[in-house]
Formats: structure tokens, sequence, C-alpha cells
């Protein structure tokens, strides 16, 4: 195999939809990672005609943002919430998160289309990478992690890890 030393290299299984789907701390991982890293940071609606909400006039015309980034880090509605904690996610835990305050991927009737897909991939790209490869912080890794400034929830510089091959013929 071209990654580790073992003789031949074996074909890569991939798990099903249904092993994918049981992955219940992978799933943690990743919800946490974007609430922290939500890679739109604001969602945007225009209002269509005028509109009064809890008091709030709105006129016909005006860009509404809804400052994703900014919720997803409210002190007032997570506990520290700059610390990383797949458990805010939990069983357990998760029903109690409301619906519009994590918008990852938006919300309502044009939230977003491929919402399952991509949440499907980044499982499949994540088993794949980590079956192989386990990955730590080394001295070149830029921490804390600085953000840029424009356009989408991206880092200011790439990340640098170092990566350690596993043995992969089972
Ligand atoms: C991690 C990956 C992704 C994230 C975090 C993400 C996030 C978002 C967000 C926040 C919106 C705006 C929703 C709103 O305004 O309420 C959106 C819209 C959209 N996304 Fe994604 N997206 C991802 C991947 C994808 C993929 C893979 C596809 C297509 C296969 C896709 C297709 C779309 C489309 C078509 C819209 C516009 C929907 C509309 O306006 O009706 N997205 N996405």
């Amino acid at each position: 195999c071209h990654f580790c030393s073992y003789e031949e290299e074996k074909p890569l299984a991939l798990p099903t939809y249904d092993a994918l789907a049981q992955m219940e701390y992978m799933d943690m991982v990743l919800n946490e990672s974007l609430r922290l890293y939500p890679i739109a940071g604001r969602l945007e609606r225009m209002c269509k005609k005028d509109v009064e909400i809890s008091g709030v006039f709105i006129p016909k015309g005006t860009l509404v943002i809804v400052p994703t980034f900014s919720l997803h880090r409210d002190l007032d509605l997570w506990p520290e919430p700059e610390e990383f904690r797949p458990e805010r996610f939990s069983k357990k835990n998760k029903d109690s998160i409301n619906p519009y305050i994590y918008l990852p991927f938006g919300t309502g009737p044009r939230n977003c289309l491929g919402m399952r897909f991509a949440i499907m991939n980044m499982k499949l790209a994540l088993v794949r990478v980590l079956k192989n490869f386990s990955f730590q912080p080394c001295k070149e890794t830029q921490i804390p992690l600085k953000l840029s400034a424009q356009g989408l929830i991206r880092p200011e510089k790439p990340i640098v890890l170092k990566v350690d091959i596993r043995y992969c013929g089972e």
C-alpha cells in the first residue's frame, strides 16, 4: 500500500448510508464545527411588503440580515460559546437547541437545497480520510485560528497540521 507498509492495498470499504447515520459522535462534531464556523456567516432576506414584527416596522424593500455567526457564539444562548463542545449536540441536549438560532444551512422555504447531500459527503470524506490518517497540531499550526475578514467564513491562512499515516491493512 502506498500509505503504509502493508504489502497490498485493500479496496477501501465505504460505509453504507445506514452505517453513517449511526455515527452519532461524528454528527455531533460536525454540528459543533458548523456552529463555530458556519460557512455563510449571515443570511439575508429581502422584505417584499411593509410588515410589523414584535413592534418593529420593516418597510418593503428592506434587506434584513440574520447574523448567523454572532447567533452561534452568543453568550446568552450558548454556555462558553468559544469552546468546541460536541456534547451540545448530543441526543440528550440537541432538542433544546432553537432552530432559529442554530442556522448553518439557513431555514424556511429557501434553506440550503444541498443540506443532506453536503452532510453525507462531509461524513464520507471524514471516514475516508480518518481511516488512513490521523491529524495533530504542530508548530506551524495557527493557534488561535484566525478567520478571514472577507466573504465566507474561512481561515485567514491554510490550516497546517501534522499528518500521521495509520496502518491500513486490517
Ligand atoms: C457544508 C456545506 C454547505 C453549507 C454550510 C451550506 C449553507 C447554505 C446556506 C446557509 C444557504 C442559505 C440558506 C438561507 O438563506 O436560509 C444555502 C443555500 C443554498 N445551498 Fe447550500 N450549503 C452547503 C452545501 C450545499 C451543496 C452541496 C449544495 C448543492 C448540492 C447546496 C445548494 C444550495 C442552494 C441551491 C441554495 C439556495 C437555496 C434557495 O435559495 O432556495 N449547498 N446553503
